[in-house]
């Protein structure tokens, strides 16, 4: 087992939970992101000794010894990430990729178009930044901060859950991936997952599960502490 103390000095940022996209103010976008697996994180880090900034939409308790910031929008979250200077970032957080183009500052209305009362509003997206890429894009050339994604995939007849993985963890340039299977009731909201760590440039994928949310965070610290080392 882990030293207690082997995050010991590094400052921790984790996201968790899922983005709220207002619509006006008393409606939103969401999605089923409980947020339970970025808090597992956030506790472990804790627990090994870590300064943890955990930046979250849910309101599970905060673990003990954990800095919490709480936020609603994917752009908020954005502004709240890059405003710390961390040795890891772990993007847990189900981040819109899509927001309403404009919230409407006042309910919108059942018969919003007196013209005609039965017309259903349009409502018009535009994308959100992808935080994590961005992460990666501002750290250039610097060790620091350690990136870690996850990826929620269901896979398809194009191709199996690890391959999408493997080409998301390429193209996004994060140091880490955690890939786990999505669809049919499984993993959100619930208490035991199975996810595969992937590591850049590095073929090899480690399998966790079917095990806990803190058993994950575990393996997540596991293979994160030797990137520490190494860079
Ligand atoms: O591309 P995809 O959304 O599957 O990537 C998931 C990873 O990227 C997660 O770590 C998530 O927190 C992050 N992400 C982000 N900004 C977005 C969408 C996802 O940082 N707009």
């Amino acid at each position: 087992a882990p030293a207690d103390d082997a995050l010991t000095g590094v400052h921790v940022v984790v996201t968790a939970g899922g983005t709220r996209e207002p619509l006006d103010p008393v409606r939103y976008l969401g999605n089923r992101s409980s947020g339970k697996q970025g808090y597992a994180i956030a506790d472990a880090a804790a627990r090994r000794g870590a300064k943890v900034t955990l930046i979250s939409t849910s309101t599970l308790p905060t673990p003990a010894g954990v800095d919490l910031v709480t936020v609603e929008t994917a752009l908020q979250l954005q502004e709240q990430v890059t405003a710390v200077r961390a040795d890891v970032v772990v993007m847990a957080a189900a981040v819109a990729d899509f927001r309403p183009a404009e919230a409407a500052g006042t309910k919108i209305k059942k018969t919003h178009d007196p013209a005609d009362p039965d017309a259903a509003p349009t409502v018009r997206l535009v994308r959100n930044p992808d935080i994590l890429a961005e992460l990666v894009r501002q750290r250039g050339d610097c060790a620091r901060p350690v990136l870690v994604g996850f990826a929620a995939e269901t896979g398809d007849e194009h191709g199996d859950l690890l391959s999408y993985a493997r080409a998301k963890l390429e193209r996004k340039g994060c140091d880490l991936l955690v890939a786990n299977q999505v669809g049919d009731g499984l993993t959100f909201g619930q208490d035991h997952t199975t996810v595969h760590l992937l590591r850049r440039g590095s073929p090899e994928v480690t399998t966790v599960g079917p095990a806990t949310k803190a058993e994950v965070a575990a393996a997540l610290w596991d293979a994160v502490i030797p990137l520490l080392h190494t860079s």
